[in-house]
């Protein structure tokens, strides 16, 4: 998917957190370290740092959702950073998205801790980050 794609994708999906524009998702995809999967109805975005992923964010076109694209997602992105050589994958969920947390736990990621306040956007309230993280295993 090209930065513009994944941009018009990701407007459509997010509005807190505020969604990446094009030039922030050209800035991820020239790293070494950026991990992407994608198909036609979303995308998967982390980073790998030595042994440690990021899940940055995931996106699944409202028409094309459960269907198990955001939980396939998810998994390719593990098998992408562990051939990367993660054993770890973290990341943060605005509290109030029940959904996007619900699809973590199932996956096996475990609420790990709270970033209070961390999605802060004019005119809104400041809305707390849940800290989830899970053990990737090898076979
Ligand atoms: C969260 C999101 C990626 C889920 O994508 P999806 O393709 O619909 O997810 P899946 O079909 O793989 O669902 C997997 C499981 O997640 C949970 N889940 C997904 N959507 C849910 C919802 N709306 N309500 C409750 N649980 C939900 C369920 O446990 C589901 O399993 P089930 O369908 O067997 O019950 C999608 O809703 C989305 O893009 N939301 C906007 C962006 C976002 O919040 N991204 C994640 C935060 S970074």
């Amino acid at each position: 998917m090209t930065p513009e794609a994944l941009a018009a994708l990701h407007a459509r999906c997010f509005t807190v957190p505020r969604p990446f524009n094009a030039a922030e998702f050209r800035g991820f995809l020239v790293s070494a370290h950026t991990v992407l999967v994608s198909r036609p109805s979303g995308f998967a975005l982390g980073r790998v740092f030595t042994d440690e992923a990021e899940l940055l964010t995931l996106a699944v076109a409202p028409e094309a959702r459960r269907n198990g694209h955001g939980r396939a997602l998810v998994a390719e992105l593990e098998a992408e950073a562990m051939a990367k050589g993660a054993h770890r994958v973290f990341l943060e969920v605005a509290e109030a998205n029940v959904a996007a947390r619900r699809l973590y736990a199932a996956a096996g990621y475990r609420e790990s801790g709270i970033r209070k306040g961390y999605y802060r956007h004019a005119g809104r309230p400041a809305e707390d980050a849940v800290v989830m993280d899970k053990l990737l295993k090898r076979t």
